[in-house]
């Protein structure tokens, strides 16, 4: 399904597509010559097929023969004349499009036929992919994996927002190329090496020895305290500085004291990430820094190969094509300090050495996707240019860094605490959690219902977890984005409470005697429950039908562009358009022939939600 970017937006992808060619077939049998000079240019002839503007003009409009009038010196409209007959000749068109209509300067409205999108609904009633396909060519196992390096906090610092945007974001993208079947490593590329150990593990030794040999002596909230009097020693005092240096060489020979006090210190981090992990549904690979320590020197030693490192220095680098510091002078990545150290470069070098490497000395992948900060463009575009030139890249590969914004306060600034501390994420969840548990139980109050505490605190828990992630992927992730409890909690507007009070809502008519056709008896056959062919005719109904079926381009769309804020547009309009339909046009109270086609919109609306809500990692319920 690799989509060409014209189709984007398009909704029904399978028609548009098959539209797009029968339009273009058309053109070139209308313009012979003009198609032959294209397609010598290495171009086609392009019918330019966008949704229609208005949804009385249908569902597509062609604009490609004002282009072309251009370019043959004809009028417009007697280009797109002569582009309709030869369309009106093709019983393959006239299948799929009722009799189209050239309209101002001469674009052609399009209008699929209703028996079709009908059918293609019907379909996907129970069709657990819901019409999308799964990506084409080799099976899942046979495919080179891709890899999404997310979330990466480091060992010993505490979790932060930023950490939590991209925990969201990668999973997020690591579920849909995973329901479109390709093999996704999810790699957590935790900071576990470097300096800080050095610092860490010299203070520990003399301030609390039992941290290093004892698991649990501390938790993180100490460690990190332990590793700010660390840091603060390391710049104060030389005496220290040396041995933490000398602390880090330890640990990097395979010191059994340093490797074991290591150990320590990366479980007890460990034990803490995966809490919130476990809280986030989030399934992650560890592959720490340190993977990648044996491969270091042969970094340096195929960039010394390839002739591309320079001593400046005294330190190892490579200098960038095409990037210049404000000096003007090339900048460089520096593959090994002067001292013999490596840093973060350095290992992000033999990380994607290695993952692009064939089995089974590397990952094999074809595709490599790292989600940070936008803070870490440039770091990456040096990584990824070195690896390019030195050769580790395959053709045909990917690579890409997907960046994305700061997370700000209310007030648009850095979020902090109200002390001015950084946000733990742990208290940022059990808040959200909290606040949804008195904003529900006010709501039961005023509604005069009573529920246990069990259910309040379940509903609390996934609404207010879905709050903090719907907030973050609903923002386009390249801009900075302000964290705002009273606006992701809503009930109304774009957010996670409102999509899903929409599937609630569903529920609530299976819950009222609507057979949604998912019950034991019926669902080895799902589409048995509804009527074939499905009968629609209010407005409102062609709109959902119209919306549901824009689900496979749409994740087309997000898969590669990488931009799940396009899913969480889609679900919020679905959910806006299927409120439409159930306020406007009754379900229940619906004649015999016209119930049944109205209950299968539903279900399809709740699978749809559900799935859609389900690739951005959250949970729905039956009752809120
Ligand atoms: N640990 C890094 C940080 O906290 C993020 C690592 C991202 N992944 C990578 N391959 N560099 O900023």
């Amino acid at each position: 399904m690799q989509v060409p970017r014209r189709l984007f937006l398009l909704p029904m992808l399978r028609f548009a597509q098959t539209l797009d060619r029968q339009l273009g077939a058309a053109l070139e049998r209308a313009f012979p010559a003009a198609a032959a000079a294209a397609i010598a240019a290495g171009r086609r002839l392009d019918p330019q097929l966008v949704a229609a503007s208005k949804p009385e003009f249908g569902d597509f409009q062609a604009n490609g023969a004002l282009a072309l009038a251009k370019s043959l010196q004809q009028a417009p409209r007697q280009v797109a004349t002569a582009l309709l007959a030869e369309l009106e000749a093709d019983p393959a068109f006239a299948a799929l499009c009722l009799p189209p209509q050239i309209a101002g300067p001469g674009f052609l409205n399009l209008t699929l036929r209703p028996e079709l999108l009908a059918a293609e609904l019907r379909r996907r009633l129970g069709d657990p992919r819901l019409g999308v396909p799964l990506v084409e060519g080799q099976s899942a196992a046979a495919r080179p994996p891709v890899i999404v390096d997310f979330s990466s906090p480091n060992i010993a610092k505490e979790m932060h927002v930023g950490h939590l945007r991209s925990t969201i974001i990668g999973d997020a993208l690591a579920r849909v190329l995973e329901f479109r079947g390709h093999p996704v490593l999810r790699l957590n590329h935790v900071g576990d090496w470097g300096t800080q150990f050095g610092m860490l593990i010299t203070h520990l030794k003399q301030v609390a020895p039992e941290a290093l040999s004892t698991a649990d002596a501390v938790d993180l909230g100490d460690l990190v305290a332990f590793y700010r009097q660390a840091k603060q020693r390391f710049d104060a005092d030389e005496v220290f500085q040396a041995t933490a240096r000398e602390e880090v060489v330890k640990l990097q020979s395979g010191d059994p004291v340093s490797r074991r006090a290591w150990q320590l210190l990366c479980d007890q981090s460990r034990r803490e990430f995966e809490q919130i992990y476990g809280r986030l549904d989030i399934r992650l690979s560890e592959r720490g820094e340190s993977f990648y320590n044996p491969y270091l020197a042969a970094v340096v030693a195929d960039l010394e190969t390839a002739g591309l490192l320079v001593v400046d220095a005294g330190a190892k680098c490579v200098f960038l094509e095409g990037m210049q510091g404000k000096d003007g002078n090339p900048l460089p990545v520096i593959v090994q300090k002067s001292d013999g150290g490596f840093n973060y470069a350095t290992t992000d070098l033999a990380a994607i050495r290695y993952r692009f490497a064939a089995p089974p000395a590397g990952d094999g992948a074809g595709w490599v996707i790292y989600v940070t900060d936008a803070g870490q463009a440039h770091h990456f575009a040096g990584v990824f240019q070195v690896a390019r030139r030195a050769g580790w890249i395959p053709e045909g590969a990917r690579v890409e860094h997907v960046p994305f914004g700061l997370v700000q306060g209310d007030d648009g600034k850095k979020l902090k605490t109200r002390s001015g501390d950084t946000v733990r994420l742990k208290d940022l969840l059990d808040e959200a959690v909290e606040r949804c548990e008195a904003d529900l139980r006010r709501r039961l109050a005023e509604e005069g219902r009573q529920e246990d505490d069990n259910f309040v605190h379940q509903v609390a828990a996934t609404v207010g977890l879905a709050a903090v992630k719907y907030a973050d992927l609903s923002t386009n992730r390249l801009t900075n984005y302000q964290f705002s409890f009273d606006r992701m909690l809503a009930l109304q507007g774009n957010t996670a409470p409102y999509l899903l009070y929409a599937v609630v809502r569903i529920a609530g008519i299976a819950r009222k005697g609507g057979d949604l056709g998912d019950g034991a008896a019926t669902s080895a056959e799902p589409q048995a429950a509804f009527p074939d062919p499905l009968l629609f005719s209010e407005p409102q109904e062609w709109a959902l039908v119209r919306e549901l079926l824009k689900l496979d381009t749409v994740i087309a769309e997000v898969e590669q562009e990488l931009l799940p804020n396009r899913l969480c547009s889609y679900l919020f309009e679905l959910s806006q358009v299927f409120n439409r339909f159930y306020d406007q046009v009754p379900v229940l109270k619906a004649e015999p022939a016209a119930r049944a086609s109205r209950l299968a919109l539903c279900r399809l609306s709740a699978d749809t939600l559900k799935l859609g809500l389900g690739l951005l990692g959250i949970a729905t319920l039956e009752r809120m």
